[in-house]
């Protein structure tokens, strides 16, 4: 059986090509909602109503598990998916604990889209991990829409982010949290804007190690032929053009994440 890794467009890669790296005889499945992108700045019950219509589609794909690489299908939509579907749903989780836990003392800032920021689930998880009134949130929905667009390092994104961040003073921050998978294609370009004091933590790792725990749980493990199919929001994705779109976001993750 196969493994579906699911996003509201090509953020999910990232997730999925940590996975390719360590579970490399595994069958995977990527829907990305392209027809939709982006869900960030969509109200929650449209977000809810993309969502399952994606899982119902990756139901017919003979999935053992579905990975939520999504931060915001996360947090409006997750909860409705477990209840409706017997198999293992991982979501994303902004990795704020996980950036608390490397420092202590200083600030954090952890962004994401509006909808995740806003959301309850943020509020449970700030509400549970930041005793000491450390972290900042900070809403990047213009990432999304650079992402989409394979632009990465333009002057567009630099402006973007420069305006974005003016606000902090940076020398306070330990670490900057990606809360959307999108942003991970973006990880290169801040470095540049800001100070070596200022670490970047993603989600990536915890969700396919929590993919494989409940795998080995269910002792679904495989010892598969690799593969990878890919979906537009339903549609095979078989035309070249299309094809070399997705190697291109892979050639950038494996420049980045060296595993
Ligand atoms: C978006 O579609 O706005 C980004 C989704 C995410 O949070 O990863």
């Amino acid at each position: 059986m196969k493994i579906a890794f699911f996003d509201s467009g090509v953020g999910g890669l990232s997730v999925l090509h940590h996975a390719m790296k360590v579970l490399p005889h595994e069958q995977f499945v990527f829907f990305a909602d392209e027809d939709n992108v982006p869900y960030g700045t969509k109200s929650k019950q449209q977000v809810r109503d993309f969502v399952a219509e994606a899982f119902d589609f990756l139901m017919t794909k003979d999935v053992k598990a579905i990975v939520t690489a999504c931060n915001t299908a996360t947090s409006v939509a997750v909860a409705e998916m477990r209840r409706r579907y017997d198999i293992p749903i991982i979501g994303m989780e902004p990795a704020a604990k996980k950036a608390l836990d490397m420092d202590g003392e200083h600030r954090v800032l952890v962004t994401a889209t509006p909808i995740t920021v806003k959301g309850r689930k943020m509020e449970l998880l700030i509400e549970k991990v930041d005793k000491d009134h450390l972290v900042d949130r900070l809403a990047l929905p213009g990432l999304v829409e650079f992402a989409e667009r394979q632009e990465f390092e333009s002057q567009a994104v630099t402006d973007y982010l420069t305006s974005q961040f003016a606000p902090f003073d940076f020398s306070e921050y330990s670490a900057l949290v990606l809360g959307c998978t999108h942003f991970n294609y973006f990880k290169d370009t801040m470095r540049k804007l800001l100070p070596d004091n200022v670490q970047f933590v993603d989600g990536n790792e915890g969700t396919v190690r929590e993919l494989i725990r409940r795998l080995k749980e269910r002792n679904q493990l495989e010892q598969n032929r690799p593969s990878v199919e890919y979906y537009y929001s339903g549609r095979l994705v078989e035309e070249d053009t299309e094809l070399s779109r997705l190697q291109n976001y892979l050639k950038r993750l494996e420049k980045m994440y060296r595993i």
